[in-house]
């Protein structure tokens, strides 16, 4: 495994003429979030060998009319994307009811997290957030020099908002908070969640990663969507990753006001969109049929893992999404050797002195095989 991964640095570090131990060798590869990680290394080289419970992926994408929509779309593959990244935005725009004006398109909503933490180091400042939560944007903002300002979650393992509203600093230009969380899968109140976005945003820009909200029953109750729709100084990012199934696609986008969205754009790489991502994207967008087959086999599932769980009395976060985190049992690097032996990919977080275990839901027959090991590892 180690020898694997020093290979893999210095294949890369070699190709790109630069020494080893950079930090870009090190973006190139699955960032690791704890010692254990560190230590015992994630290998995006073993995904195709282990079953992959680490990337809160949906083990039952893409649908079948995405992936009759990437088949037709073979004979665009010469066709620079431009035309049907409109139309998918202004698909998108139509179904949220607002201006195409105010949806970003991205390579993922991943491009967007970056292009926006990006923002933040280059303009000076700070940005905040609750801890364990989704890094990407505050990676990139640490990158270009930005300070991140963390706020544990509370005892039930959710943002911990009154808390978030006094960290705020004079410096903070980025309020960053995930609804449902990951790592976590807990959710915020929809109700305190938007009085705090609405107060939040007379200081700073709230941005609200949504990337799960459509695992939850309601949706449109949960989302901020309508906060940008008023005017307020919001941004909601979504993706197709997820419950669309089409992680490996790269679609997602933003919400937002125009005048902000458009100083991003301005920051983007050009053509960042591809033929096979959008043709899915568009056939997905109003798939009802598949996001409720996923939602309903996904909180089976879950469920399923949740009893286990509290069958072994353990705590755990109350996730609404296809991701759960829990104490790990037992040493981080031993689970994480131990559960790829038996041909599982998790993966462990460090948080508050302790080690975490975060499991994402895959099919129901995964993770009965899953909890089997597991039960083995911790015997
Ligand atoms: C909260 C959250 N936001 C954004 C992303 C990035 O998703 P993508 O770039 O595939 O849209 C993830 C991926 O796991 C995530 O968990």
């Amino acid at each position: 495994m180690t020898t694997r991964r020093q290979w893999l640095k210095s294949a890369i570090a070699a190709g790109a003429g630069l020494p080893l131990s950079l930090s870009l060798v090190e973006q190139l590869m699955a960032a690791p979030v704890s010692r254990a990680e560190r230590l015992h290394g994630i290998e995006p080289i073993l995904n195709g060998k282990l079953v992959r419970l680490g990337s809160n992926e949906n083990p039952y994408g893409p649908s079948e009319k995405a992936r009759k929509a990437i088949i037709e779309s073979i004979v665009e593959g010469n066709r620079y994307a431009h035309d049907v990244a409109r139309q998918l935005r202004d698909a998108i725009a139509k179904k949220e009811g607002i201006a195409p004006e105010y949806v970003l398109m991205g390579c993922g909503s991943s491009e967007l997290l970056c292009l926006t933490g990006m923002s933040v180091g280059l303009e000076g400042g700070a940005v905040l957030s609750a801890y364990p939560t989704f890094r990407l944007l505050m990676d990139y903002a640490t990158k270009f020099n930005a300070r991140w300002d963390k706020v544990d979650l509370d005892a039930n393992m959710v943002h911990n908002l009154e808390a978030m509203a006094s960290a705020v600093k004079s410096d903070t230009k980025v309020i960053f908070v995930v609804n449902p969380n990951n790592p976590t899968g807990t959710i915020l109140d929809s109700v305190k969640l938007k009085n705090f976005c609405i107060e939040m945003a007379k200081k700073a820009t709230v941005f609200v990663d949504e990337a799960y909200v459509e695992f939850l029953d309601q949706p449109e109750k949960h989302t901020m969507i309508g906060l940008v729709k008023e005017g307020h100084n919001v941004i909601v990012s979504r993706t197709f990753s997820k419950v669309y199934g089409l992680a490996g696609l790269r679609i997602g986008y933003l919400i937002g006001q125009p005048d902000t969205l458009k100083k991003m754009a301005d920051r983007q790489v050009w053509g960042n969109n591809n033929q096979a991502g959008l043709a899915a994207a568009k056939a997905s967008l109003e798939d009802q049929e598949f996001i409720q087959m996923t939602r309903k086999k996904n909180a089976e599932a879950r469920d399923y893992f949740c009893k286990y769980l509290d069958s072994k009395k353990w705590f755990y976060g109350k996730s609404h999404a296809n991701v759960v985190l829990l104490p790990a049992p037992k040493d981080g690097k031993t689970i994480l050797e131990e559960t790829e032996k038996r041909g599982f990919q998790i993966r462990v977080w460090d948080y508050q002195d302790k080690e975490w275990c975060r499991v994402s839901i895959g099919t129901l027959d995964e993770m009965k095989a899953f909890t089997k090991a597991f039960d083995q590892i911790v015997a």
